[in-house]
Formats: C-alpha cells, structure tokens, sequence
C-alpha cells in the first residue's frame, strides 16, 4: 500500500513528495509518477519509488495503481483535455482497488463561474459518482502566478490588470503542497472537500508595494477596463484566445472569485499561510 503521487515531475507535485518525507513518510512508501523521465530520475535519487504514468493512456496508469493505494491526482495543465484525463485515472484507480483519491480542484469547483471551474466541476462529479473513497483540495491561486510581476515591475515601475480592486487569497505551493500531504497521510479526510487559499486577500496596490519593497523601485498598479487591457495584450502578440482568458481570469479576480479566506489551508497545515512578500521574494 503506497501513497501515489501524479504529477509528482512538476512544482507541487514535487513539493508534496518533499512534505511527506518531512512528515516522515519512508521513501519506499512513495511512488512519484509523471511523464518527464529526468525529473522522475531526480525524485528516484531521493529514495522513493518512481513510474511514468501519461494520463492519456490508461495502461500506464494501471500498471502503477494496486489496491489499498492512497492516490494524489494532481490535476493536469491540458485546458480542455483534462476531465477526460482525470476521469482515466479515477476509472483506473477503481479497477485497482485504491483506498482513496485526493483530487486537487479549484475554489468552489461546483458552483463558481471560474473560468477554470468547469473542469474541476466535472471530475469531482466523476470522481464522487465514481464510488472511490476521496478528499478534495479546492486549490486557490499559487503566490508564484506573480513572480513574472516583478521583472516586468523591475522593467517599467507598473504592474497592469484589468482586476478593478478585486483581491486575490493566494498562498504558496509549498503551502498546498503541506496540505496535500496531511490529508494523505492523517486518518480523517474522507469525504472531505476543503477550500484552500492564503490567509489574506491582498489587492493589486499590495501587490504593487509588496513587489516594489523586494525590487527597491517605486512601482504602480494602473488598473485597466477589459477593453484596454485586451487591445494591450494584443499589441503584444498574444492570440486571441490567450488574451480572452487572461481578461477573463482578471474579470474573475474583480467578482472576488479568489478572495475567500476560508482559514482551511492554515488549519491543516497548522501554521498561518506564507504571506505575500516572502512566497515572492523566495
Ligand atoms: N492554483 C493555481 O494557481 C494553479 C496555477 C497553475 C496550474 N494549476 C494546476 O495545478 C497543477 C499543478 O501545478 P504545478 O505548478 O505543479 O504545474 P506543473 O509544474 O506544470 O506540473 C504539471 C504536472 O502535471 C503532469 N502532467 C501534465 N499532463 C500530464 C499527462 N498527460 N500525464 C501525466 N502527467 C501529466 C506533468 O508531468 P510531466 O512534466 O512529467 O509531463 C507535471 O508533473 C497544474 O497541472 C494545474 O492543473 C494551478
């Protein structure tokens, strides 16, 4: 019975491999799963267990999976391919016997407007129908969506978005990645669906200060309409379903769509989430 990291080849899934080996989990317990066979050579020389697994073929997911398994699915980054990717995953985890799945999804997955939400939507109700015991993380925004900030900052002394005043609960990777791995290894979750997101909402005049105090250089947020910042993006040579779900994102920020500060994250982990400035400036 080992715990089953998907995606453990990207930024959180690596993270949460780091978590549960500080937490204590043995190496051997851990299978590290992706398709990037570097990376999963670079996980191996920490001990755990490694296995390539594609969500788009199903035989290598099944030649992963055994029963009694604890199974991270982390969801993937195909826009669009991604139910269907997941829903390859839980299937197989069923026909394997898997103790449970911990599925990471987005805020308020089943009934946001989200432009990301109906992905997620739709494989925590296949994942739920699919009768597999589960614990669902809602994932808010990473801090790190923001580093690009700081060098475009560094460049012109302004941030740009079309966000009005509309705040954003982030928290770091790091942070999800501990919540992760509390829910695999502690008795309890099932069943549960958290809605994980910093501590504090910050605004993008926080994001501006926060960003100008780690670059040592005044910096301004100029808030666009959506119109303006589409035609902006667009002069960058962005193609227009780019620049439609970049001010789409941004109108979800303005409705507060990633402004709940549900206290979930922090109380699982067991400490506050990383405040802004130092999730940017690591
Ligand atoms: N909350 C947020 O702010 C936010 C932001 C961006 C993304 N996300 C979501 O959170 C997930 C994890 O974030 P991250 O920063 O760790 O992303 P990341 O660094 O891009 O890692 C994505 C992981 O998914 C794996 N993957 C993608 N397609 C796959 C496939 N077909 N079969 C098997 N593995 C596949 C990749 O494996 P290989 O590299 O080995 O192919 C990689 O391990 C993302 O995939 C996305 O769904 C959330």
């Amino acid at each position: 019975m080992s715990i089953v990291i998907t995606g453990a080849t990207g930024q959180l899934g690596r993270l949460v491999v780091d978590s549960l080996l500080a937490r204590g989990t043995a190496a051997s317990d851990i299978v590290a799963t992706g398709r990037n066979t570097a990376a999963l050579s670079t996980l191996a020389e920490r001990g755990v267990r490694v296995a390539e697994m594609d969500y788009n073929r199903p035989e290598s997911i099944t030649a992963v999976l055994s029963a009694g398994d604890t199974v991270l699915l982390i969801s993937a980054s195909e826009v669009g391919q991604r139910l269907e990717q997941h829903a390859n995953v839980i299937t197989a985890a069923k026909l394997a016997g898997v103790a449970r799945i911990v599925y990471t999804s987005a805020p308020k997955a089943t009934t946001s407007t989200l432009i990301l939400a109906p992905e997620h939507k739709a494989t925590e109700e296949f994942l739920v129908a699919s009768g597999v015991p589960f614990t669902i993380l809602r994932n808010g925004w990473y801090t790190e969506n923001y580093l690009g900030e700081i060098d475009k900052a560094r460049d012109t002394g302004v941030i740009v978005a079309s966000v009005a005043d509309g705040r954003v609960a982030s928290a770091s990777r790091r942070d999800y990645a501990e919540a992760a791995a509390v829910v695999l290894v502690e008795e309890g979750h099932e069943g549960k669906i958290y809605e994980l997101s910093g501590d504090v909402a910050w605004s993008f005049d926080d994001l501006a200060a926060t960003i100008a105090g780690i670059i040592a250089r005044d910096v301004s947020y100029q808030r666009l309409s959506p119109r303006e910042h589409a035609a902006m993006l667009g002069s960058f040579g962005l193609d227009e379903s780019t620049v439609n779900f970049v001010v789409a994102l941004d109108g979800d920020i303005r409705d507060g769509l990633l402004a709940e500060t549900s206290g979930d994250l922090s109380r699982l982990i067991g400490r506050p989430t990383t405040p802004l400035a130092e999730g940017l400036a690591a």
